[in-house]
């Protein structure tokens, strides 16, 4: 699939912000905890939610999927091994031994995927695991997780890693006693995980801080729950903002207070930023100054927005730095911007950006998630026709966006 975007135009205007990717992926996959039916609401339609719903049909559950309400219904028969290819198109599937484990059920499951950010091992959830009880067996294509029971402990994490807190909470919500887990992620999207969890039943505190305690219950309940926004689709759109021409970009529906380190670099770099309770619009300013940001963990700068905030520096006169932390390989979109006529080069784990640039039409490949949304960006800068191509990567994380791009006057088309 084909994005072709005529950049260059008046964009500005308001969207919608949608459900949380990250929220969703997990969500979706510890709903088999619960002992009776789970609705959620506010789910993003995004591939890889139509991934997950693949895999957990073919689990045994019956799937609702209609206007962002998803329903998951449990069938008689549940089938614990896991080996349906769609397994490997997304990280989140993962989430699926956790959640096994937490019901004392084994588990065979095929290796995640997810984007080629460079090498993202699990140990940290593997050897909360095994403290917890369970019996691993690795395969090179599956691992097998098995417990008869699993007892409360303490485990500390090597890196407070989002998908190793999620793990081990959905792992430990119902073994004896309680579990505490330090040095955890703080991300939003723990908050998320964890108030689902406990709208089912589950005894956690500590959501949000580096400590979570996790006290078992002998049952989670079915629940309505209604996912977060989605910080990093917030994030896109109000970059859109900070660049281009226009009377610029409202985001509605968002949760500011989980936008604020993004905030305070636009603020830094001189763009006006309006915060409401549920909303934030960023507009250009002129002129606008270099930044140097390093990605870390929440409430840290986020990886995800590093590639987004690239293409805002090509368009600021002077050097700017982006230091990445978190993984190894984010610089996907870095020889793709060069084609544009960007000044940017990547050296050990840090992009340098000598803007200003006129960046050009051109043809590019997308090679993962935010990657593709900086070529999009980019495109929209570039006066005349860009086509990026595999933007299919684009579409496992962000709902309709030819629709919400369209809407803020990006001429772009999706070419199957
Ligand atoms: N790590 C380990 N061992 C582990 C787990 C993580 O060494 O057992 C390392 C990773 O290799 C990486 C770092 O710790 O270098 C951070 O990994 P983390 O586990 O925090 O990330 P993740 O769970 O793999 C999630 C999001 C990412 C987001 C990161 C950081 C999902 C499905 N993915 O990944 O989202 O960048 O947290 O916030 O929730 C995206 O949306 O584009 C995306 C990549």
């Amino acid at each position: 699939m084909k994005f072709i975007i005529n950049g260059n135009k008046k964009t500005e205007g308001s969207i919608r912000n949608s459900g949380s990717k990250n929220s969703a992926v997990a969500i979706i996959p510890a709903a088999v905890l619960a002992e009776d039916d789970v609705i959620l609401r506010n789910v993003p339609d995004i591939h890889d939610v139509t991934t997950l719903i693949k895999i957990i049909k073919d689990i045994g559950y019956e799937i609702d999927f209609k206007n962002n309400i998803l329903s998951i219904k449990k069938r008689k028969k549940i089938n614990h091994r896991i080996y349906s290819d769609e397994v490997g198109r997304l990280r989140g599937s993962y989430y699926f031994m956790g959640a096994f484990l937490g019901k004392l059920q084994e588990v065979v499951i095929k290796n995640c995927g997810g984007c080629n950010l460079g090498y993202r091992p699990i140990n940290y959830h593997l050897e909360g695991f095994k403290k917890l009880g369970a019996k691993i067996v690795k395969r090179p294509d599956k691992i097998k997780l098995s417990a008869k029971n699993l007892v409360g402990c303490e485990i500390a994490l090597g890196f407070p890693s989002v998908g190793a807190t999620i793990n081990i909470m959905l792992a430990s919500v119902k073994a004896r006693g309680a579990t505490i887990i330090k040095n955890c992620a703080k991300e939003p999207e723990i908050i998320d995980v964890g108030g689902f969890l406990r709208a089912m039943g589950a005894n956690i505190s500590g959501l949000g801080t580096e400590t979570i305690v996790v006290s078992g219950v002998e049952k989670l309940n079915g629940c309505d729950y209604a996912i977060t926004s989605d910080r990093i689709e917030a994030g896109t759109y109000l970059i859109i903002g900070a660049m281009a021409n226009g009377s610029g970009v409202t985001v509605k529906n968002c949760r500011p207070n989980y936008l604020t380190a993004l905030i305070e670099l636009l603020r830094d770099v001189g763009c006006s930023v309006d915060v409401g309770i549920d909303s934030v619009t960023v507009k250009k300013e002129k002129p606008l100054k270099p930044f140097h940001i390093t990605t870390t963990p929440y409430p840290g700068f986020p990886t995800d927005l590093g590639p987004l905030i690239s293409v805002l520096a090509t368009q600021i006169q002077g050097m700017s730095t982006i230091k990445e932390t978190i993984f190894s390989n984010r610089f996907s979109h870095v020889k793709e911007l060069q084609k544009m006529g960007a000044d940017i080069i990547v050296k050990n784990d840090t992009i340098y950006i000598n803007g200003a640039t006129e960046l050009a039409p051109a043809s590019l490949v997308a090679a993962d998630l935010r990657g593709a949304a900086a070529l999009v960006l980019a495109a929209g800068m570039a006066e005349g026709k860009t086509v990026i191509d595999n933007v299919e990567v684009m579409l496992r994380g962000y709902e309709k966006p030819v629709e919400k791009l369209s809407s803020l006057g990006v001429d772009i088309k999706l070419e199957t």
